[in-house]
């Protein structure tokens, strides 16, 4: 299967990286405007980048570009994207009908997480047409972590919390290291312990136990954990997350009628 990548910067990386060493008989093209990026790849996995599209006639185009980048791309390569062209669109807010407006094919929508570069990824997805064209979905999105079937109208909501969903970790990890070296550890070892917990966590994480229950498992009566989540009560935590969450999946809205000319 011929599997074209526009566009490599941190998401379509991590598909090339995901993809490059599959078992499944895949040849990978990839394209990229910046020379920068361009170079990194050619370093980075000795595979070269064109810096625009020839005719693709057959295969998987999976578009890794920016929301705003878009409507341009489509009007300036939709003549060269033959109908057989499987569209597989992991564009934060762009919906199935929006690129429907410019071309007739198959259209896989998805929105997964940087961790498909590490074959973990949490992928949601949804399309125009029933069944599993060209079986990307089984012998090739499959191998970059769990699939999921998802209604498009959840995808706003399924962006703001796995697409975006490592940067929730990322800046609560980013709070507590403040909080360490607030409190008088150096950055480097309170770094180096929420790393450490961070990375050793996933181990404790079981289908059959909730977060809540996790939690439970931690504290005790009068104890430290429970002074501390006695604070982010108090503190009114979990009104923050919600808000948070509120945001990023008003912004996905957004971006969707903004592409979509509403
Ligand atoms: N990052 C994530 O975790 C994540 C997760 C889920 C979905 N997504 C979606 O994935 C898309 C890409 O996000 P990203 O974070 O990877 O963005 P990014 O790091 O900015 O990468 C996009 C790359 O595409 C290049 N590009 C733009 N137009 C192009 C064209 N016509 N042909 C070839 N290359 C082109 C850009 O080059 P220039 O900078 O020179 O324009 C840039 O290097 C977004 O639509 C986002 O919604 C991202």
């Amino acid at each position: 299967m011929d599997i074209h990548i526009v566009g490599l910067g941190n998401l379509g990386s991590a598909f090339l990286k995901g993809l490059k060493d599959l078992r499944a008989n895949t040849d990978i093209y990839l394209y990229e405007d910046s020379k920068d990026v361009r170079q990194t790849i050619q370093e980075n996995y000795s595979l070269t980048s064109k810096e625009s599209l020839n005719v693709i006639t057959e295969g998987v185009l999976i578009l890794c570009i920016k929301p705003q980048n878009i409507n341009d791309f489509f009007d300036t390569y939709k003549d060269k994207i033959a109908r057989d062209v499987l569209i597989c669109s992991p564009i934060a807010g762009l919906e199935i009908k929006t690129i429907e407006k410019y071309l007739e094919n198959n259209v896989l929508r998805i929105m997964p997480n940087l961790l498909i570069g590490e074959k973990n990824g949490f992928i949601p997805f949804t399309s125009n047409y029933e069944g599993d064209y060209l079986n990307f979905i089984h012998n090739i999105l499959k191998n970059l972590g769990t699939v999921k079937k998802v209604d498009e109208s959840m995808f706003a909501i399924v962006t703001a919390l796995s697409g975006s969903g490592p940067a929730w970790f990322y800046e609560l990890s980013n709070q507590l290291v403040n909080a360490g070296t607030e409190l008088g550890l150096s950055l480097k070892d309170s770094e180096l312990i929420i790393k450490e917990l961070v990375k050793a966590l996933p181990l404790l994480i079981h289908e059959d136990e909730t977060f809540k229950d996790l939690v439970n498992k931690v504290k005790s009566p009068g104890g430290t954990t429970e002074a501390g989540l006695n604070s982010l009560n108090d503190a009114s935590f979990d009104t923050i997350i919600l808000e948070a969450i509120q945001k990023a999946t008003q912004r996905s809205t957004e971006i969707s009628k903004e592409l979509n000319n509403e």
